[in-house]
C-alpha cells in the first residue's frame, strides 16, 4: 500500500457512502446531495447527509439551522429524519476558515471517524468543488460505495466534470454515474425547454462508460427552498423537479446497491 496513503476508514453501521461530486463549482452538488438525503429518507430509509466542504458549508443553510455550542450538542443534528454533520456547524459562514489542507483533511477524517452516525441505509457525503485536498483525502479514506458526478448540460461543465470522473478512477471509487442538473426549464403547461445546452450528462456518461442516472429540471423554487431551509422535496413534493428527485433516488440506490455486492469478496462453500 503507498505510505502516503490514509488507511481506510470503518463505519459499521452505515451500509452505504455515497460521495457526490463534480469538478465545477456552482452545478448543484450540495442540492443534489440534500434533496437525494430527503427523497431516500421519504422512501423509509435511514439517511445521513455529511458536508465535506468546509470552507463553504450549505448544509446549514439547506435544512435551516446555524451554528450550535459543540460542547452541549450531540452530533450528527438530526433535522427532518436525516442526520448531518457540517462545519456550518460549529464555525459561522462569515467567518472565513483559512485552514491549510492537512487541517481540512483532518476536519473531514473526524467527522467520519469521530461522529456516532449511528445505523444508516446511505450516507450521502456533499464533496466541495474541484479535485484537491477535501476530495483526494475522503475518497481515500472513506469507505466509499461510490459517487455521483453532477454536471450541467453544457461544455464548460463538463470539462471540469470530467475532471472529477478521472479523480474517482485514480483512486479506484466506483462510479455510479452522472446526474444532470437543470436539464431543461418545465412550463405550466409542462413543455420542456432546455435552456443550457441539451445532452451533455448523457454525452460524459457514454464517453466515460458509466451509467447515466437522469436529469433534473431547473426550477427557481429549488433556490427558493435552499435558501429557506427545507428541500424542495419535502416543501413541494409534487414539483417535477421533486418526482425527478424521487426517481432518481431509487436509480442511485439501485447502483449503490450493485456496486457494494460487486465488491464483496466471494465465498467458497
Ligand atoms: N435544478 C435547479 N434549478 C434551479 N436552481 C438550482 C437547481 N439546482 C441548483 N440550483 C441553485 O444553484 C445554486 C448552486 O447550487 P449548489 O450550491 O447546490 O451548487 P454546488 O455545486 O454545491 O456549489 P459549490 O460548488 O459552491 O459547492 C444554488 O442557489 C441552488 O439553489
Ligand atoms: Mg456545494
Amino acid at each position: 500500500m503507498n505510505p502516503q496513503m490514509p488507511p481506510k476508514l470503518s463505519l459499521p453501521g452505515v451500509q452505504q457512502v455515497i460521495a457526490v461530486a463534480s469538478g465545477k463549482g456552482g452545478v448543484g452538488k450540495s442540492t443534489v446531495a440534500a434533496n437525494l438525503a430527503m427523497a431516500l429518507h421519504m422512501q423509509g430509509y435511514h439517511v445521513g447527509l455529511m458536508d465535506a466542504d468546509i470552507y463553504g458549508p450549505s448544509v446549514p443553510i439547506m435544512f435551516g439551522l446555524g451554528t450550535v455550542d459543540s460542547k452541549t450538542t450531540p452530533f450528527p443534528i438530526e433535522k427532518y429524519g436525516i442526520r448531518l454533520m457540517s462545519m456550518g456547524f460549529l464555525v459561522p459562514p462569515e467567518a472565513a476558515v483559512i485552514w491549510r489542507g492537512p487541517k481540512v483533511a483532518q476536519a473531514v477524517q473526524s467527522f467520519l471517524s469521530q461522529i456516532d452516525w449511528g445505523q444508516l441505509d446511505y450516507l450521502i457525503i456533499d464533496l466541495p468543488p474541484g479535485t484537491g485536498d477535501a476530495q483526494l483525502t475522503l475518497s481515500q479514506s472513506a469507505p466509499l460505495t461510490g459517487a455521483v458526478i453532477v454536471t450541467t448540460p453544457g461544455e464548460v461543465s463538463l470539462i471540469d466534470a470530467r475532471k472529477g470522473v478521472k479523480m474517482f478512477r485514480e483512486v479506484r471509487v466506483p462510479i455510479l454515474g452522472i446526474v444532470e442538473n437543470m436539464s431543461y426549464f418545465v412550463d405550466a403547461a409542462g413543455h420542456k425547454t432546455p435552456i443550457f445546452g441539451v445532452g451533455g450528462g448523457q454525452k460524459l456518461a457514454s464517453e466515460s462508460d458509466v451509467p447515466f442516472l437522469g436529469e433534473l429540471p431547473i426550477d427557481p423554487r429549488v433556490a427558493e427552498c435552499g435558501d429557506s431551509g427545507e428541500p424542495i422535496v419535502r416543501k413541494y413534493p409534487d414539483s417535477p423537479v421533486a418526482q425527478a428527485y424521487m426517481t432518481l433516488s431509487q436509480t442511485v440506490a439501485a447502483a449503490a446497491n450493485r456496486s457494494s455486492a460487486a465488491a464483496l469478496p466471494e465465498v467458497q462453500l
